[in-house]
């Protein structure tokens, strides 16, 4: 099939390789020139593992180009649509400003029998909204909702080899001719066995968002716990073995610590809050503001217990921060809770230096106060603390030992609990972690 996938970040840059891997003819259309002429080398404007090596892969067979040439979009018969959908600025919704753009730019090039699919996570009722204004501009088109739920350093197995397919389409129907034409998109998964839901539009856009409320709330809710353990004494990593052994609950995304971030789940519960308060029913999700409260605490305490290793003052203090990313195997740092732990310790006098492996430059545009040390060895050098806040595998395999010799003073707080505390103690470390006693 002849497939155009607009907007080329993390979510479409992604797609469009994968599109292309499952046999399609794919162009990547993006308006930022730079992205356009990496991904035209198969250089990922971002770092997604496998994520070069398939670019590289599918250019070579001839089935994936790229683009700033909205134009290009004519002769495809499926247009996904995969543009951001920010915070808005100094408010909680979502900023729809790409998805309207990328549906204006692309309505000269539809043809009778099109399909636009919309995969960014949306307001629920943006669907039927762009529904109408694709059947005004071409009304032999169709617009379908199957929204994406890959994660960030999984994305490319993710989109390959999915949980499941929503295809949210106009009333819901099976017979809808959408339905035949996204099961001949993804073909192969489904000959794979992954299943396919259909539902109507809205309730296609809420099975996004409430999938990632729902694990927002499984990682508040742990870190509930984890206060509560920290309280009480109590172990948070034990308890989370035990109540994961439950079926009902399962252990996945029960990891407490500094909490979520990144580019999605935070800025996708407020834009839900947000969206059911103009539908009036704001009620049902004020637990939300719990969640992300619950979830912004987190950093505070750990600012508040990096100042109590440090005797009471963080003034002057040498604070290495293991990690910038908002999680591992990826170089994204929006709203990441460890770069947000950096900036408030340097703001209260820390001399902080920051390390990650991947994502540095990110890092430095974001906060670019903040010293940072690329090399992992000299970043250690001389510390009065560690905080280890992005689990990276590099930081997990530190020996406390050999670590122990480059640093100033043995104390590290590990803000993800994946250190195993009796080797650090035992080599001398004050060890403390998070709702761990
Ligand atoms: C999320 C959803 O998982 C994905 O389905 C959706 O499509 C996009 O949003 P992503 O943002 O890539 O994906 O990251 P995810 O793996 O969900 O992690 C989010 C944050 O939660 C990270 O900061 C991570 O460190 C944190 N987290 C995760 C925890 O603190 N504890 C856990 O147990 C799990």
């Amino acid at each position: 099939m002849r497939i155009s996938v607009i907007g080329c970040g993390y979510l479409g840059a992604v797609h469009a390789a994968c599109m292309a891997k499952l046999g399609h003819e794919v162009v990547g259309i993006d308006v930022d020139e730079q992205k356009i002429a990496n991904l035209s080398e198969a250089t990922a404007p971002f770092y997604e593992p496998g994520l070069e090596d398939l670019l590289r892969d599918v250019q070579e067979t001839g089935r994936l180009k790229f683009t700033t040439d909205i134009s290009a979009a004519a002769g495809s018969s499926v247009h996904f649509i995969c543009v951001g959908t920010p915070q808005k600025k100094g408010e909680n919704g979502a900023d729809l400003r790409f998805v309207d753009a990328s549906a204006e730019a692309l309505a000269p090039y539809l043809a009778p029998g099109d399909l636009v699919v919309g995969k960014s996570t949306v307001p629920v009722g943006t669907a039927a909204r762009l529904a109408e204004f694709v059947k005004d501009v071409q009304p032999d088109a169709h617009l379908v909702w199957n929204p994406e739920f890959l994660r960030e350093g999984h994305a490319v197995s993710d989109t390959l080899q999915p949980d499941r397919f929503v295809y949210g389409v106009e009333g819901g129907s099976e017979d809808d001719p959408a339905v035949s034409v996204l099961d001949e998109v993804y073909a192969v998964p489904l000959s794979n066995g992954t299943p396919r839901l259909i539902t109507d539009h809205p309730t296609a856009e809420l099975v996004k968002t409430a999938a990632n409320s729902f694990l927002a709330t499984k990682i508040s809710f742990i870190n509930a716990m984890a206060e509560v353990c920290e309280a009480a004494g109590a172990d948070i990593s034990s308890l989370a073995d035990a109540i994961g052994l439950d079926d009902r609950i399962g252990r996945k995304f029960l990891n407490a610590g500094i909490g979520f971030g990144g580019g999605c789940l935070p800025k996708d519960i407020r834009a839900f809050m947000a969206r059911a308060g103009e539908l009036g029913a704001d009620q049902a999700l004020t637990f939300l503001r719990e969640v992300d409260a619950i979830n912004m605490r987190r950093r505070n305490r750990v600012v508040e217990l990096t100042r109590d290793l440090c005797d009471g003052s963080l003034l002057g203090k040498r604070i290495t921060v293991l990690g910038a990313a908002f999680k591992p195997e990826s170089d994204d740092v929006r709203d990441s809770p460890a770069l947000n732990i950096a900036a408030q310790l340097q703001l209260q006098g820390a001399v902080v230096t920051v390390n990650d492996p991947k994502a540095l430059v990110n890092a430095a545009k974001r906060f670019p106060e903040l010293h940072y040390e690329s090399n992992l060895e000299i970043a250690l050098n001389g510390a009065d603390i560690l905080l280890l806040l992005t689990e990276w595998q590099q930081y997990r395999d530190l020996d406390p030992y050999v670590t122990g010799a480059s640093v100033t003073c043995r104390r590290i707080l590990d803000g993800r609990n994946t250190l195993d505390p009796s080797k650090w103690r035992s080599a001398g470390w004050l060890y403390r972690g998070l709702g761990r006693p």
